[in-house]
C-alpha cells in the first residue's frame, strides 16, 4: 500500500525516483508524484494513475531539476485516486510522502483549521504535512518529534523542509522503510528492489526512528535526539530479481521461478533427508508440546495455512485452526499459553495478519511467522522466523510466495509428526524426500502451459465459474480460484465438491465452467461423482488430475493431467498450471497481469 522513495546524490534525482517508484508501483498505482530541490525551492510533480502518467507529464512539461528529493506511488485510501489528493503534499515550506494510515487525521484537520490552515486534498497526509509546518520552529528534529507524539496510525515518512535543501528526513512506524547507503549518495525506500540497482547496503528503520538522509551521510536517531548506531543488513538478492528477465509479465517469470524458490527455501532445513529447522531455534520437544496449532493469514497466504492445516492434521494428528486474520482478530478466540500461532506473510507487513499475531502473543501463544521479506513487521515481532526464500515476488498475484509457503509448512507437519511419534523415522525420511524432489516435478507441471494457454481461451467468455474439489483439492481449488478472479476479473467460487447439492448447484447452467481439482486418489471417485452432476446440467468441465489416475472417456470436456507425485504433494504440483490458466486467462482478456485492478500488494491497512 504506497511506496515511499527518496534520493541525495550527484545523480539527476528526478530520474532516480522515478526509476526506484517503478519497482514499487506493486505496493499501489492510483498516483504518482514527487518532490525535488531545485534552485532551493520544493518541485512538486503528481498526476492520478500510473507512474506512466507522470513520465509523459514531465516529458511535456519539464522534469524538477535537482539532486535531492522523495517520492509516491499511491495506493488509495482517503480521498478518490485524483491530481489532487496525489502524493507529496504539503507546502512551500514542508512536503512529504506518506505511507499508511492517519486515524486522528480528523481531529488534527479540525484543529488546525481552527488555526488558520486550509486544506486541498481528502487525505490524512495533508493533515501531517500542515501540522508539520505548524510546529515547526527551524529545528526538524523537534518538529518531526511533536508532529510524532500526536498522530496516531501508521506511516513511513519521507519530509522534505525548504530550509534544508541537501537533505531529506524519514520516520516510519508499523509501516516499512529502509535508508539505502551508497557512495556518495544514499536513498530512502519502502522495499529493496526500489535500490538494488544503486547499492544493497541499507539501515531498517525500526519504529519512530528518525533518518536524516544527506549526499555524505546518514544519521539515526530517537525522538529525543539521540543518535542510534545501527547494523547495515545487505541485500542477497540478484540485481536482476527485480527484472522481468526476458518474460511478458513477472506473474510468468515468478511462475517459472517455483522450482528454484522450492529448492532455495528447503534445502537449509534439510540434513540427510530430515526436517531441520534447528537454526530457527524450533526443537522437536518444543514442536510437539502445543496443544493446538493456529494457522492465519490472509488472501494466497491462507490458503497456504488451508493446505498446512490438511497434511498436518493428517500426518501429525494434532487439531488446527486456519483463520483468515481480519476474522480472527475479531472473534474473540480461544487461545493461550499451550497453543502456537503460525503466521504466514509473504511481505511481512499485512496489517491483519500482524495485529492477528499482536493478540495471539498478548493471550501468552508462542508466534511462528513465515515470512519471505527479510526485517519486515512480522518478522521482527514474532518469536521465531521461518524465512522463505522466494526472492522478490513483484507481481500482485502471488505464485511463488505461495509455493515456498507451501513446502515449508510440509517440512513443518513432518517434523511435528515425527517429534510426536505419528511419523517413523523412516517414514519420515520417505517424506521428506519426496519433498526434496518435488522441484523437478513443479518443473514438469510447468511445462503444461500451452494446454494451460488453450484452457484459458475456453473460459475468456465466462461470467462467472467454479472450482470444486475435495480434502487437498478443495484447499488447492481455493488459491486456483482467488488467482482467476483477482487479475481475469472473472467471478469465481471455489466449493468442496460435496457442498454442491445443498445450494450452489442451481447456479450451473451452460455459461457457468467448472474447473474440478482431483489429485487426491482416495477421493477422486466422489468427485467425478460430483463431475458428473455439473455436466449433466449442462457445464464446460476442466477436470485437473493426476495422470496415474484412470478416468472414463467423456467424464470431462477438458483433462490436464498432471506429472505424479506422492498424493499428499500433489497441491505443489497442481498450482502451477492453475496459476497459468489464471495467467493465460487475464492476458487472453487483455488486462494488465502484473498490476490488477484495485488491488496493491501489501495491504499495510485493515
Ligand atoms: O504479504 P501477505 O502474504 O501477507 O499478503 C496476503 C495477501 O494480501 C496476498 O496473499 C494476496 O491475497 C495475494 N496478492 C493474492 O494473489
Amino acid at each position: 500500500m504506497c511506496g515511499v522513495v527518496g534520493y541525495v546524490g550527484d545523480r539527476d534525482c528526478t530520474d532516480v525516483l522515478v526509476d526506484a517508484l517503478s519497482k514499487l508501483e506493486y505496493r499501489g498505482y492510483d498516483s504518482a508524484g514527487i518532490a525535488v530541490f531545485e534552485h532551493g525551492t520544493i518541485k512538486v510533480d503528481k498526476c492520478k494513475g500510473r507512474l506512466s502518467n507522470l513520465v509523459e507529464k514531465m516529458a511535456e512539461e519539464g522534469k524538477p531539476d535537482g539532486h535531492c528529493g522523495i517520492g509516491h506511488t499511491r495506493w488509495a485510501t482517503h480521498g478518490e485516486p485524483s491530481d489532487i489528493n496525489s502524493h507529496p503534499h504539503g507546502n512551500k515550506r514542508v512536503t512529504i510522502v506518506h505511507n499508511g494510515i492517519i486515524e486522528n487525521y480528523k481531529q488534527i484537520k479540525d484543529f488546525l483549521i481552527t488555526e488558520g490552515y486550509s486544506f486541498v486534498s481528502e487525505t490524512d497526509t495533508e493533515t501531517v504535512a500542515k501540522l508539520l509546518d505548524y510546529y515547526y520552529n527551524g529545528d526538524p528534529m523537534e518538529t518531526i518529534a511533536r508532529v510524532l507524539a500526536e498522530i496516531k496510525g501508521s506511516y513511513a515518512l519521507g519530509i522534505m523542509f525548504r530550509d534544508f535543501p541537501d537533505r531529506i528526513f524519514a520516520v516510519r512506524k508499523d509501516s516499512p522503510l529502509i535508508v539505502g547507503v551508497g557512495e556518495n549518495e544514499n536513498f530512502l525506500a519502502s522495499d529493496v528492489p526500489a535500490i538494488i540497482h544503486y547499492t544493497r547496503d541499507y539501515y531498517l528503520l525500526e519504529q519512530n526512528e528518525i533518518a536524516i538522509v544527506k549526499k555524505d551521510g546518514v544519521r539515526i536517531y530517537d525522538v529525543h535526539k539521540n543518535e542510534i548506531h545501527k547494523e547495515l543488513n545487505t541485500a542477497d538478492w540478484d540485481v536482476d530479481a527485480a527484472e522481468k528477465g526476458g518474460y511478458e509479465h513477472f506473474m510468468l517469470k515468478e511462475i517459472h521461478e517455483q522450482p528454484t524458490s522450492v529448492k532455495t527455501t528447503i534445502t537449509p532445513r534439510i540434513a540427510e533427508h530430515m526436517p531441520d529447522f534447528t537454526a530457527e531455534g524450533l526443537t522437536k520437544e518444543e514442536l510437539k508440546s502445543y496443544k493446538n496449532i493456529f494457522i492465519v493469514a490472509c488472501g494466497t497466504a491462507m490458503h497456504a495455512g488451508m493446505v498446512g492445516k490438511y497434511v498436518i492434521e493428517k500426518i501429525a494428528r494434532i487439531p488446527v485452526i486456519v483463520d483468515i486474520a481480519s476474522e480472527f482478530r475479531y472473534r474473540d478466540p480461544i487461545i493461550g499459553e499451550n497453543d502456537l500461532m503460525i503466521v504466514i506473510s509473504q511481505s511481512g507487513e499485512t496489517a491483519d495478519t500482524k495485529a492477528a499475531m499482536e493478540m495471539a502473543k498478548n493471550a501468552g501463544a508462542t508466534t511462528l511467522a513465515i515470512v519471505n521479506v527479510k526485517g519486515s513487521s512480522i518478522a521482527r515481532e514474532a518469536d521465531k522466523v521461518i524465512y522463505t526464500h522466494a526472492g522478490p515476488e513483484i507481481s500482485v498475484a502471488s505464485t511463488k510466495a505461495y509455493m515456498v509457503q507451501v513446502s515449508i509448512m510440509y517440512l513443518l507437519a513432518f517434523e511435528i509428526a515425527y517429534a510426536n511419534g505419528k511419523l517413523t523415522k523412516e517414514q519420515c525420511e520417505e517424506y521428506t524426500t519426496m519433498l526434496e524432489e518435488i522441484p523437478e516435478v513443479i518443473e514438469e507441471s510447468i511445462a503444461l502451459k500451452e494446454k494451460c494457454q488453450f484452457l484459458a481461451s475456453r473460459l475468456i467468455n465466462a461470467d462467472s465459474l467454479l472450482y470444486i474439489g475435495r480434502g487437498l483439492d478443495y484447499a488447492l481449488s481455493m488459491e486456483g480460484s482467488l488467482k482467476l478472479k483477482e487479475i481475469s476479473y472473472i467471478h469465481s467460487e471455489s466449493y468442496a465438491a460435496g457442498e454442491l447439492k445443498h445450494g450452489t448447484i442451481s447456479l450451473i447452467t451452460e455459461q457457468m465452467p467448472v474447473i474440478a481439482v482431483a489429485t487426491q486418489h482416495d477421493l477422486v471417485e466422489k468427485t467425478i461423482s460430483n463431475i458428473k452432476e455439473v455436466k449433466a446440467r449442462g457445464a464446460m468441465v476442466i477436470l485437473v488430475c493426476d495422470q496415474d489416475v484412470d478416468i472414463e472417456d467423456g467424464v470431462a470436456d477438458e483433462i490436464i493431467k498432471l506429472p505424479h507425485a506422492d498424493q499428499l504433494l500433489m497441491p505443489m504440483v497442481a498450482a502451477a498450471p492453475l496459476q497459468l490458466i489464471a495467467y493465460y486467462t487475464s492476458v487472453l482478456r487483455g488486462n494488465d497481469v502484473d498490476k490488477p485492478r484495485n488491488l496493491a500488494k501489501s495491504v499495510t491497512v485493515e
